[in-house]
């Protein structure tokens, strides 16, 4: 809960703090007139820490501790603590206060610190305590949260202390010698005052900060707040008071006792016990109690009433708590182990074993624990002559490896490039020509060439109809402006044994893009079992924006499997319209997590998955910015707090973990259904990998505002717009097969474009989940979406188009065309003539045979009067 509202209240609360009150002894009081001195003992109603910062990051609201003095933090390591008591809430209006004792536990201190000076000084200003939690020592403080109190903020992220460090009175109210741990106390005339002027002017009581020795580092002393788990230890304050004359016990329904006079205790409800009456001891009729249980598992002490109230279930009068014998929730607890096992058990029981809770009602799902492999990052490719990043060549083998795809999973047959699954990252430079020779040398476990695929075949698909259940395979640069003759052609494949040579002449702009397996109707099988790797394009003018790079610049490949417990990758024999796994894998891993500095990071995401879309966002809600997609970086950074990414795709990320404490840990999460868009919260698997916060700085230099020139495309200047309607039809392989206005990779050429016109290409999506189309070839601009239905057959849009999202503005070459949806997009077709696929890259869709092919015509053999088909 978050506690903004400001710290003094109006009295008439008193009820509430029965429970916060407790029995004190009968002081004698000198010198006062009144024959009657009453003692109450009250708990903090709220407490924090000021952790030096310049932005107000870091706060502990509901931390179990406060600190005064100073860390051992490098920098920024003063502390200040806040605690504030509702004083007009247990003290009636216009008593006489006379004396005050605060008490505060002392839990830590560094061995050297010695005895340091404790004062309080009277806040001048309300401040909160909002959600904040650093659950480990906390002298690092956690991520600030709205309502909290920091450095710089009352409540943070909106208001602001007149001063850094907090506003408060000028002198010491008291101090204090604190030494070695144990509970302290403040006392003196001081405390009197200030508690004196809170009762006479309610609105003005904001508590008081604690300041320690800020000299020197290493002097701070820790405090328990009102979270710590003994009750013993919480602050708490003692004020003895002569009541005003006409005042005594009122007595609430629910047994508080409170001072008050007599017609505010009638109006209030409550029954008044005469003038001079006493609440200490509390005489008040007591309504019966018992354990109340609340849903989370937790024991309180109520009145059958007020806990039904509360939602909870009593036990029945005179139950007690101790011990808690409240129904404990379940939740998935994860065991590590050979393997992992994830089983539903309460907090404590898993606790007891060692594993990891996932939160109460959290559902095992999966069953391999996750984040317990580091995110492994691919080798970059070391070129045979030339160098990397450079004009360079390059000999890759496709082969048939071994690798852990999870710590408790055994090894798992896979095939990779250059031995790895993904495969090595190729650093390229614009206009530098890369070539390389990818040798199929796909070999069983006796080290013999293949002669059958490792998956089973479905060979009534176009491709295997022919050629059988053979290792086929062939490497296609998407993203790539290549001549045909290398870029691919899926059925251009090689045989074990076989190779192609190809040459990438890179005359493109710097981007993100990717190589995979392209073979003709097994491109789902061959992707699947790792047939995938990264190829960055660079320029000098995206070099000199000052983008995190090194370490933190991170290509993140986020696929989807299904894994037996053998480590065997499963995948149905027969074709399917789409497949899912349950497991998600980053560069390899399923579920892994990565140590990050506190700064800046570059995300380049790719969904390489056969079909599964993804909607991810950190699991703080915190904004990132989208600094590109496919085809390079956008014009200017566009800050989102999700991004929807189908397979094929890539968005450029860059994310801030300035803001963090140490420790901190953020989910990469995904929400996205399978299929997409389907049923919200059908098919998710929300887990994908996890960020942990380190105590190092890292880039701290935020993306620029302007990353690019990114000039739009005239709709005017195409010369043809063409329709393509996407649809699913029977079939007799495989049930049904997905189609381009009716036709498949083997029906006649339709699109011919001519190398230096610009066409509209129109995505008309009449089936039910959506489609991500990818041309080969050429980069396009997104120009407009637009929502139809259909009347007597004919496709009728509704409503007017709308302009892409800003995150896919600039240059793509694969665009989501969602269910009842039509999409334009405009393209340049330049530089080589030559038959080149287009196709939605589900590698389900692509097999099966939502894959066509254009053949753009060369205007120096057609002549510029040549006329489009
Ligand atoms: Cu990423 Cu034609 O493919
Ligand atoms: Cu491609
Ligand atoms: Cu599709």
């Amino acid at each position: 809960m978050n506690t903004t509202a400001d710290v003094a209240r109006p009295t008439g609360h008193s009820q509430r703090h029965r429970a916060l009150r407790l029995v004190a002894a009968l002081l004698a009081v000198v010198g006062l007139t009144s024959a009657r001195a009453e003692s109450v003992d009250i708990q903090a109603n709220l407490d924090n820490t000021l952790y030096q910062s310049a932005t107000g990051a870091i706060s502990d609201g509901k931390g179990a501790h406060m600190f005064a003095g100073r860390t051992n933090q490098a920098s920024d390591s003063i502390r200040r603590g806040l605690v504030a008591f509702d004083v007009a809430g247990s003290v009636p209006a216009h008593s006489t206060i006379t004396a005050v004792t605060l008490h505060l536990y002392m839990s830590r201190t560094n061995s050297e610190a010695g005895a340091r000076t404790i004062s309080l000084k009277r806040t001048l200003a309300s401040w909160g305590e909002g959600t904040s939690n650093d659950t480990g020592q906390e002298g690092g403080g956690a991520p600030s949260t709205t309502g909290d109190a920091t450095w710089i903020h009352r409540f943070y992220s909106t208001q602001f202390w007149t001063t850094a460090g907090g506003d408060y009175a000028a002198q010491v109210s008291a101090s204090t010698s604190v030494n070695a741990i144990g509970d302290y106390a403040w006392s003196g005339s001081g405390l009197v005052a200030d508690v004196q002027s809170w009762v006479d002017a309610p609105a003005t009581n904001f508590g008081w900060i604690l300041f320690g020795d800020e000299s020197a580092p290493i002097t701070a002393k820790r405090f328990e707040t009102r979270e710590t788990n003994t009750a013993s230890q919480r602050p708490h304050l003692i004020i003895t008071f002569a009541p005003p004359s006409n005042t005594g016990a009122c007595c609430a329904t629910n047994g508080d006792c409170s001072i008050t006079n007599q017609a505010t205790c009638t109006n209030s409800g409550g029954s008044y016990q005469g003038n001079n009456s006493s609440c200490v001891p509390n005489q008040c009729p007591q309504p019966p109690s018992g354990a109340c249980c609340a849903s989370n598992g937790s024991c309180s002490i109520s009145s059958a009433l007020a806990c039904a109230v509360s939602g909870g279930g009593y036990s029945g009068n005179g139950t007690s708590c101790e011990p808690n014998q409240c129904p404990q929730p379940a939740g998935a607890c994860c065991i590590a182990g050979q393997p992992g096992t994830c089983s539903s058990l309460s907090l404590s029981a898993c606790l007891a074993q060692g594993g990891m809770f996932e939160g109460a009602g959290s559902s095992c799902q999966v069953d391999l624990c996750p984040y317990v492999d580091a995110l492994p990052r691919p080798a970059v490719a070391t070129p045979v002559s030339g160098a990397s990043g450079a004009a360079a060549s390059y000999e890759v083998a496709i082969q048939q490896i071994q690798q852990k795809l999870h710590r408790d999973l055994p090894q798992t047959t896979l095939w990779g490039y250059d031995g790895s699954y993904p495969g090595p990252t190729i650093e390229a430079a614009k206009d530098q020509p890369v070539s390389v020779h990818w040798l199929n040398d796909l070999r069983d476990g006796n080290g013999v060439l293949r002669t059958t695929h490792l998956l089973p075949v479905d060979t009534c698909l176009t491709g295997p109809d022919t050629e059988g259940a053979t290792a086929r395979t062939v490497t296609h640069l998407h993203g790539g402006h290549t001549p045909w003759t290398s870029d691919g052609y899926p059925e251009d494949t090689s045989l074990p044994g076989q190779s192609r040579n190809y040459t990438y002449p890179n005359h493109q702009l710097p981007a993100t893009i990717w190589y995979h397996d392209h073979a003709m109707g097994i491109t789902r099988l061959n992707v699947y079992l790792g047939l995938a790797g990264f190829y960055l394009v660079r320029d000098p003018a995206e070099l000199a924006l000052g983008l995190p790079a090194g370490a933190y610049e991170i290509a993140l490949a986020i696929q989807d499997r299904a894994i037996g417990s053998d480590g065997t990758l499963l995948y149905p024999a027969a074709w399917q319209e789409d497949f899912f796994g349950d497991k998600i894998l980053v560069n390899g891993k399923v579920w892994p997590y990565l140590d990050v500095d506190r700064g800046w990071y570059r995300f380049r995401v790719l969904d390489g998955s056969n079909s599964r879309t993804y909607t991810l966002k950190l699991s703080d809600g915190a904004t990132f910015k989208v600094i590109g997609n496919d085809g390079g970086l956008l014009s200017a950074p566009v800050t989102v707090t999700q991004i929807t990414l189908a397979p094929g795709e890539r968005a450029d990320l860059a994310i801030n973990f300035g803001g963090y404490a140490p420790g901190t840990q953020v989910l990469l999460e995904n929400s996205a259904p399978a299929p997409y868009p389907g049923v919200p919260g059908v098919g998710v698997v929300a887990q994908v990998m996890k960020f942990i916060v380190g105590a190092n700085t890292g880039h701290t230099a935020a993306p620029p505002a302007a990353l690019r020139t990114v000039v739009p495309l005239n709709p005017a200047s195409a010369v043809v717009e063409r329709t393509l309607e996407l649809r699913k039809v029977d079939d007799a392989c495989g049930g049904s097969a997905w189609t381009i206005n009716g036709l498949r990779w083997n029906d006649p050429i339709t699109e011919s474009p001519l190398l230096g016109t610009t066409e509209i290409w129109r995505f008309v999506n009449r089936s039910g989940m959506a489609h991500p189309m990818h041309l080969h070839l050429s980069m396009f601009q997104i120009l407009d979406r637009q929502a139809f239905t259909v009347v007597n057959g004919n496709v009728v849009p509704t409503g007017s188009p709308s302009p892409p999202g800003a995150w896919e503005s600039g240059w793509k070459d694969t665009v989501l065309v969602n269910p009842s949806e039509i999409v334009r997009v405009i393209v340049p077709f330049e530089d080589y003539a030559g038959y080149y696929p287009y196709h939605c890259h589900v590698l389900e869709h692509e097999d099966h045979d939502m894959m066509r092919q254009f053949q753009t015509l060369s205007d120096v053999i057609f002549g510029n009067g040549f006329e489009l088909p």
